[in-house]
C-alpha cells in the first residue's frame, strides 16, 4: 500500500505570487510537479520539446483555473533555454522556482554504448540542467532569492548495470547542485537536488515486470513511487519551510538506497 495521496496536502498558498519554471513537464513526474506547484498557488511555466504534450498538461490545468503557460523548448539546446527563460520574464516578470526535471535514458551495456548516446544522455540531463541553472542565476541574483531544485537520482549514487550514460549524468547533477549551492548562498538562492528511486512513469514502464519484481525486494516500503511522492518533496523545497536548505540531495526512494 502506498503511504501518499495524490491529493495535495499543502496549503493552497503556499507558494501563492511564486513563477515557477518546470521542464519535462509534458507528461510523468513534471507533468506532477507543475500540479503541486499550481494547487500551492504558483504560476507556472512548463517545457518540453513536444508542444503538443506540454499544451496538453497547461490545458489541463488551466482548465481548473490555474495560470500556466507552455513552451515547447529543448533543454539541451541553449538558445531554447534562452527564449524559455526570455519568455517566462515577460510573461510573469520574474523567476522564483526552477525544478530541473528533464531527462532521458539510453540504456545499454558501457561495452555497447555509441558516442552519439552518451553524449544524448549528458547533454539534456547534466548540460540542459546548467544552461537552466546559469540562465535563471542572473534574474534570480537580482531579485535577491530564488529555489533551484533539481531531479537526480538514486542511479547517480549507486551506479547502474547498463546506465553508464545517465549515471554518470545524474551523478553530475549532484556535484553541480552542491557547487551553485555554493556560489549562490549569499544570493538568498537555494540549490538542492532530489534523487527518486523507482517512480511509476513513462520511463519505467518498458523495465520488464520479472526486473520490476526483484526491484521491489530491495525496497523497505514495499512499494513503487509514484510522481505525487517526487512532487511533494519539490513543493517543500520551494517553501519557506526549506529555507536554511542547500546543497542537499534529497532521496525519495522507499528507502532503497541507504
Ligand atoms: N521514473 C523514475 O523512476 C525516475 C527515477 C529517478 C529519476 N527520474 C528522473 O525524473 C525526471 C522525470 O522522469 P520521468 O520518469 O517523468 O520521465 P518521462 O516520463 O520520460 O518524462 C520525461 C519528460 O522530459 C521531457 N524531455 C525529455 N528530453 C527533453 C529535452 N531535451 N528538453 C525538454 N524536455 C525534455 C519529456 O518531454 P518531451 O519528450 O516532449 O521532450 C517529458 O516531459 C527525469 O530527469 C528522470 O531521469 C525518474
Amino acid at each position: 500500500m502506498n503511504t501518499t495521496t495524490e491529493e495535495c496536502i499543502f496549503k493552497s498558498d503556499m507558494l501563492s505570487g511564486k513563477t515557477a519554471i518546470v521542464t519535462g513537464a509534458s507528461r510523468g513526474i513534471g507533468a506532477a510537479i507543475a500540479r503541486r506547484l499550481c494547487e500551492t498557488g504558483a504560476q507556472v511555466v512548463v517545457c518540453s520539446r513536444s508542444l503538443e504534450g506540454v499544451t496538453q498538461t497547461a490545458d489541463s490545468l488551466k482548465d481548473e483555473g490555474y495560470t500556466v503557460h507552455a513552451v515547447a523548448a529543448d533543454i539541451a539546446q541553449k538558445a531554447d533555454v534562452e527564449r524559455l527563460i526570455e519568455e517566462t520574464l515577460t510573461n510573469f516578470t520574474q523567476i522564483d522556482i526552477l525544478v530541473n526535471n528533464a531527462g532521458i535514458t539510453r540504456d545499454t551495456l558501457l561495452m555497447r554504448l555509441k558516442d552519439e548516446d552518451w553524449e544524448a544522455v549528458l547533454q539534456t540531463n547534466l548540460t540542459g540542467t546548467m544552461y537552466c541553472t546559469r540562465e535563471v542565476l542572473r534574474p534570480m541574483i537580482r531579485q535577491k532569492s530564488g529555489r533551484i531544485i533539481n531531479i537526480s537520482s538514486v542511479i547517480g549514487l549507486i551506479g547502474n548495470v547498463g546506465q553508464a550514460s545517465y549515471a554518470a549524468a545524474k551523478a553530475g547533477i549532484i556535484g553541480l547542485t552542491k557547487t551553485t549551492a555554493k556560489e549562490v548562498g549569499t544570493r538568498g538562492i537555494t540549490v538542492n537536488a532530489i534523487a527518486p528511486g523507482f517512480i511509476t512513469t513513462d520511463m519505467t514502464a518498458e523495465i520488464p515486470e520479472e526486473f520490476q519484481n526483484k526491484l521491489l525486494e530491495l525496497i523497505p516500503l514495499q512499494n513503487f513511487g509514484t510522481p505525487e511522492d517526487v512532487a511533494d518533496t519539490v513543493c517543500f523545497l520551494a517553501s519557506t519551510a526549506a529555507g536554511y536548505i542547500t546543497g542537499q540531495t534529497f532521496q525519495v526512494d522507499g528507502g532503497m538506497v541507504m
